[in-house]
């Protein structure tokens, strides 16, 4: 039996789509567990096809894993039921392929009118699809699990008063509850049929021996608890939080992995102590095609920061790295890491300062890595070299690095 945790060490868009699609090849269930519709997973078929996908599990792209979604996660009903048609799913036959938690949040339409009145006071530059104000009211017990669609009257009496609570807030013009309503019954059959006990059937098929991979969403550093609050999403995005959102305990993983791009990138506000303004940002932005695969924004785009990737490691409890997108470094003759912060009052540390408000003013330390022409095939000892350093920094191993968005552009080092 094994379980394997995959997570994002960095702000999201490490390139988990592609990796847990590699992966996804050798697994028989592939589950997510927190997150929702924020995420922008994509995957780069060899004929060259894109499929992204932000609420189902990345190993819907393969022909055979179960997909699971387990109650961590916040699903909006009308998207779900647009990535199901996409990817082939009928409400006759979905729940072969995939099962939903029903005890997952359902994103309403007035979650995400109270995020539009949240941003405007606390400009986090979020990606506007509801998570924050879903969790919270989640956990203020006053949620819309998805179990809800198979039970209307109480689904009817609870979307008034969410209404009420909202226009609490001074929302303006709200949905009126029976136009939501009406348009949940549009959808509940499919949701509904593909309604299921997530976490019975994980624990089945890790007693029979199958092989399982969760799929993290977001990245560490926008975790809840220990990325760089406020500047972070509303759920836990490291493996332990994967594995409580899908019903796993922590002694039931097997591996943890961790996905980390050859450089970094952050959408959205916050603290980026590596991020370049000037031309070598945009250069990255360029190369690496760097625009939310959820929003469309464009990426904030800098150096690895090695101080920041060790913290992610320990927090997450990474032991192995996939490296991602080394080609796009291809051709410098150097290549900044960052290997620790200077802190005012504090001078040179290594290590990520827990309060978020100093994090804001470190500034980098850079050591200079050798560059080199190709990454292809990871033969230059200077992209082994650049790996060797990361390994060293954060103490884990590098087992796999890619070098462009096909399935096969992706080695050993
Ligand atoms: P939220 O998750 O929509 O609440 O956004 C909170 C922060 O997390 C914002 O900075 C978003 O840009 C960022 N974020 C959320 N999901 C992703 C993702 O999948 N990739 C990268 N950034 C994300």
């Amino acid at each position: 039996m094994s379980v394997t945790a995959l997570v994002g060490l960095q702000w999201g868009d490490e390139g988990k789509g592609k990796v847990v699609d590699y992966l996804a090849a050798d697994m028989d269930v592939v589950a997510r567990g927190a997150g929702g519709a924020n995420a922008g997973h994509t995957i780069v078929l060899d004929d060259g096809t894109k499929r992204v996908l932000h609420l189902l599990p990345s190993g819907m792209v393969r022909p055979d894993p179960l997909c699971l979604m387990g109650a961590g996660m916040v699903v909006e009903p009308w998207q779900m039921v647009s990535e199901m048609k996409e990817a082939g799913l009928e409400p006759s036959t979905a729940s072969r392929r995939l099962l939903l938690s029903p005890r997952a949040q359902m994103v309403l339409p007035y979650h995400r009118i109270l995020e539009e009145r949240l941003e405007a006071i606390l400009n986090i530059g979020t990606t506007r699809r509801g998570i924050g104000p879903t969790y919270a009211l989640g956990a203020l017990r006053m949620g819309t699990p998805v179990g809800l669609l198979g039970h209307r009257e109480e689904l009817r009496a609870w979307l008034q008063r969410m209404h009420d609570m909202v226009a609490g807030f001074g929302s303006g013009d709200l949905p009126d509850p029976l136009e939501v309503l009406e348009s949940l019954d549009a959808v509940s059959n499919w949701l509904l049929s593909t309604t299921g006990n997530v976490t019975g059937e994980l624990h089945r098929a890790r007693a029979a021996g199958k092989r399982i991979l969760l799929e993290g969403a977001q990245g560490v550093m926008l975790d809840l608890l220990h990325g760089t609050y406020p500047f972070v999403t509303s759920s836990s995005t490291t493996a332990t939080g994967l594995a409580a959102g899908v019903g796993l305990g922590p002694s039931d993983m097997d591996r943890v992995i961790g996905v980390v791009k050859a450089y970094t990138t952050r959408v959205g506000e916050g603290p980026f102590p590596t991020e370049e303004h000037g031309p070598a940002g945009e250069m990255l932005a360029q190369k690496g095609g760097e625009f939310g695969a959820t929003t469309g924004r464009p990426r904030r785009c800098g150096w690895l920061d090695l101080v920041a990737l060790k913290w992610a490691v320990r927090v997450s409890g990474a032991r192995e790295l996939v490296l991602t997108k080394l080609d796009v470094l291809d051709g410098l003759e150097e290549i900044p890491l960052c290997v620790a912060y200077e802190v005012p009052g504090l001078g040179r540390v290594e290590d990520m300062p827990e309060d978020a408000w100093l994090y804001a003013k470190v500034r980098p330390v850079y050591e200079m890595a050798k560059g080199w022409s190709s990454s292809a095939g990871l033969s230059d000892p200077h992209v082994r070299d650049y790996i060797s350093l990361i390994e060293e920094f954060t103490g884990a191993r590098v087992i796999k690095a890619s070098w462009g968005p096909r399935r096969s552009q992706m080695g050993e080092p």
